[in-house]
């Protein structure tokens, strides 16, 4: 038996969180349970390389950067992610692999191939039923969230034109793949959490 894995994506500041919280909310009262995650981190280890990566102040290299969140990846599905869907589970994760290609693949220049090679044993075939990619161009977004003007971490700190590769990596992502499902948010938070109730009941994810 196999639970329904969903992941989460988009650009920073496009209000995944509160799309998160508003599932996990229609979940609890519908009584669907779901484990809830986040990546980088899920797990002990995964959250130390979280740090490591975001807030350490340590320079490091686009590749580096690449195996850490592979790593942190890797530790998070085997001790999270597998053991879940094998009980049948619904895990729904704040951001996964599709990150690490539009971050470093697009966005750092590794390219995708680099980062599908660098994440293909840390995956080890446990890839997303269905992403919801929230699709909010960063000049709508960007630090513009609580009138934010200063970056939390080392990857949010980054240029406008990192920031717009992100979301030019997340557009040809959705292109190619059909598993990801773009979702235009409203100006009204909960409009936009009818739409992704409707998209996952569609594709027979969630209830
Ligand atoms: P987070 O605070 O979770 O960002 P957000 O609240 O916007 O989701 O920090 C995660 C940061 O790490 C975010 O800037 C995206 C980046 N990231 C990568 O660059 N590659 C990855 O594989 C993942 C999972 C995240």
């Amino acid at each position: 038996m196999r639970g329904k894995f969903i992941t989460f994506e988009g650009c920073e500041g496009v209000g995944k969180s509160t799309q998160l919280r508003l599932l996990k909310d229609y979940l609890e009262k519908t009584s669907q349970p779901a484990i809830f995650t986040r990546e980088p981190g899920g797990t002990e280890v995964a959250e130390t390389v979280r740090s490591l990566i975001l807030n350490s102040g340590f320079e490091i290299s686009p590749l580096v950067e690449a195996y850490l969140f592979a790593s942190a990846r890797a530790d998070h599905i085997e001790k999270v992610i597998k053991p879940a869907l094998e009980r049948g589970e619904i895990v729904i994760c704040d951001r996964f692999l599709d990150s690490s290609i539009a971050y470093q693949g697009f966005a750092r220049g590794l390219g995708v191939e680099k980062v599908l090679d660098i994440n293909r044993e840390a995956v080890a075939g446990c890839m997303p039923d269905c992403t919801i990619f929230i699709d909010m161009h960063p000049a709508m977004s960007w630090r513009k969230q609580n009138g934010k003007t200063v970056a939390n971490d080392r990857i949010e700190n980054e240029s406008r034109e990192f920031h717009d590769k992100v979301y030019s990596g997340f557009k040809e992502m959705a292109a190619r793949e059909s598993r990801f499902v773009p979702i235009i948010p409203s100006a009204d938070k909960l409009e936009t959490h009818a739409k992704i109730i409707a998209a996952l009941k569609e594709r027979g994810i969630i209830a």
